[in-house]
């Protein structure tokens, strides 16, 4: 961790911070000062696309949630040195976060950019994108909100497409059913630049959730 990194984990944890020790549920409206939508961000690493989302969307707060200190201090830093008010930033286990401490249809939509791609096959039951964890997710989300992943890491692409697709929950926003053309809100994250120097295609999913009486 760089001094710049321990010193806004220092400053800033006691405002922007959030401890998922799944012991409380968290009232959105209070830890963001406001009422505006909520997505959540899965694994923002470094923090950069994270901050950079943030700031061109100001009336969408994110929740950055990863397990990784370095990564914390350096979105903390970025949040206060452009001035961004609408992150918040919670250390721990994104699926504790949302079985134990999130409300019923809470957020606004998900965010899960280049997720472990666990390429042995003997660790894919390790991969995020999986039929309970949608299950979980879908409970969190409010009905038509969005859910959207990207990985560099084509068989991965492909089993993301698949549970999306066969999960009652989840409607894909793409007529065709495939990946979704790469949304220019994204912007480019440090993981998906090594992928793409090492000669990776990205794809991008988007899909929404459905509404308690069926697809809308
Ligand atoms: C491959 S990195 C991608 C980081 C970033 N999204 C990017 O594209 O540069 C995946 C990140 O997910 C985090 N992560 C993995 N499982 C997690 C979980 N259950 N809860 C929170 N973060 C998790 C890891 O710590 C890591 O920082």
């Amino acid at each position: 961790m760089t001094a710049g990194q321990a010193d806004a984990l220092q400053r800033l944890w006691p405002k922007w911070g959030l401890d998922i020790d799944g012991r409380r549920a968290i009232e959105l409206t209070e830890l963001f000062g406001n009422a505006n939508p909520v997505v959540l961000e899965i694994g923002f690493g470094m923090g950069e696309a994270t901050a950079q989302m943030a700031a061109a969307d100001p009336g969408t707060n994110i929740l950055a949630v990863d397990v990784h200190t370095p990564g914390q201090g350096n979105l903390l830093s970025l949040a206060d040195h452009h001035g961004l008010s609408n992150i918040r930033v919670g250390n721990g286990d994104a699926i504790i976060l949302l079985r134990e401490m999130l409300a019923p249809d809470s957020l606004d939509g998900l965010r899960v950019y280049f997720p472990d791609p666990w390429p042995k096959k003997r660790h894919h039951k390790r991969r995020l994108i999986q039929p309970e964890f949608l299950s979980l997710a879908a409970s969190r989300l409010k009905p038509g909100a969005t859910v959207h992943c990207a990985t560099d890491w084509e068989p991965y692409a492909e089993q993301m497409l698949e549970v999306l697709t066969a999960h009652p929950d989840f409607v894909n926003t793409q007529r065709d059913g495939g990946f979704a053309p790469r949304p220019g809100f994204r912007p480019l994250t440090r993981f998906e630049g090594q992928g793409l120097d090492k000669g990776h295609v990205v794809n991008d999913l988007l899909f929404r959730r459905v509404s308690d009486e069926g697809p809308q």
